[in-house]
């Protein structure tokens, strides 16, 4: 048995959010408003914090700075029993994070400090015990700068070598993030960006013809996130289908995609059918997007398996 159900590498950020966003006000002015929050995010932290939350035996593996946002993202990974051998702590620099401005219909533009995702480092010598898991996660491709040279797909190799189903998500908005994303395409089964990303990357518009995109460069299935429509699934074996998201009360959709891996990853180590598992990712955003900061609405597996049985889709 592999030591570990989860394994998630990549972007976590610390984050702050505010709602309702409405403006910017003039000169040194103060703006009201009616919530503030701090939370873990990132592609790979909310991945983290969320697999935990509904059961799996989750290793972190990231970079995160000496400073006080890095001693609090250590904090909440630990009080949800996330393991953080691989959280590298890095003298000289500062943790990932952003100022979400969330508005009143759920959208967050963000001011993001890059920080020490950029400069984390999984060597040789870590591989086999983070690639020692059931499912294998790289989320935030794009943003780890030291990894995203060669070294990401080094350790994706060596997971799906140790038998590991790999999954994999993204920061990206142009086509020339593509070298980043392309080099672990090989060793990739579940490809799970939004499909903005997909398009910039690929530069195509059709789902289908954007998921043939990536299966020709190597992965088993995408599953592309389609914000308030939804998700669309496409596998190398032909097999093809959209499922509409879930009718809910959105507060924020900050961290949806992130929260999505997470769910996606319960599904694969649950051994759920692809449809059963697009379904269950979309209930954990879903549960996500129903409270401010990612994660903050998902409570544990049974919790989301009642919500996805029970939640009108659009
Ligand atoms: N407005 C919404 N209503 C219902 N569900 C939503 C909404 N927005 C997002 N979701 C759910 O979240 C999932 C992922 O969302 P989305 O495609 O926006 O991810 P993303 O853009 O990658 O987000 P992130 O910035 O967190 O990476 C969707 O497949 C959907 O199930
Ligand atoms: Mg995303």
């Amino acid at each position: 048995m592999p030591r570990y159900d989860y394994v998630s590498m990549g972007f976590y950020t610390f984050d702050c959010l505010g709602w309702p966003f409405t403006e910017v006000p003039p000169g040194g002015g103060t703006v009201f408003i009616d919530e503030l929050t701090i939370a873990v995010s990132g592609a790979a932290g909310v991945a983290a914090i969320a697999a935990a939350k509904m059961g799996l035996n989750t290793l972190a593996l990231t970079g995160l700075g000496e400073d006080l946002m890095g001693d609090w993202v250590m904090q909440r990974l630990k009080h949800f029993g996330v393991d953080t051998w691989g959280v590298q702590r890095q003298p000289g620099w500062k943790t990932s994070s952003s100022i979400v401005t969330t508005r009143a219909d759920g959208s967050r533009p963000a001011l993001h400090m890059k920080g020490a995702t950029g400069n984390f480092f999984v060597d040789d010598a870590m591989i086999p015990r983070a690639t020692d898991t059931k499912v294998f996660h790289a989320g935030g491709i794009g943003l780890m700068d030291a990894m995203d040279k060669g070294q990401t797909a080094v350790v994706m190799k060596a997971a799906k070598a140790a038998g590991a189903i790999t999954t994999v998500d993204i920061f990206a908005g142009s086509p020339k993030d593509l070298p980043a994303v392309a080099q672990v395409l090989p060793y990739t089964d579940y490809f799970m960006p939004s499909i903005e990303e997909a398009q910039a990357l690929c530069g195509r518009s059709d789902h289908g013809d954007t998921a043939k995109f990536f299966l020709d460069m190597g992965v088993k299935a995408c599953v592309l996130t389609l914000g308030g429509d939804g998700a669309y699934y496409h596998d190398n074996a032909g097999v093809k289908f959209r499922i509409p998201a879930f009718d809910i009360k959105v507060k924020c959709t900050c961290g949806c995609g992130d929260a999505f891996d997470a769910g996606y990853a319960v599904a694969l180590v649950q051994g759920f059918d692809p449809e059963t598992a697009v379904r269950f990712a979309q209930a954990t955003s879903a549960l996500n997007a129903t409270g401010l900061g990612s994660q903050a609405g998902v409570k544990d597996f049974e919790h989301t398996l009642n919500f996805m049985k029970t939640t009108k889709a659009k």
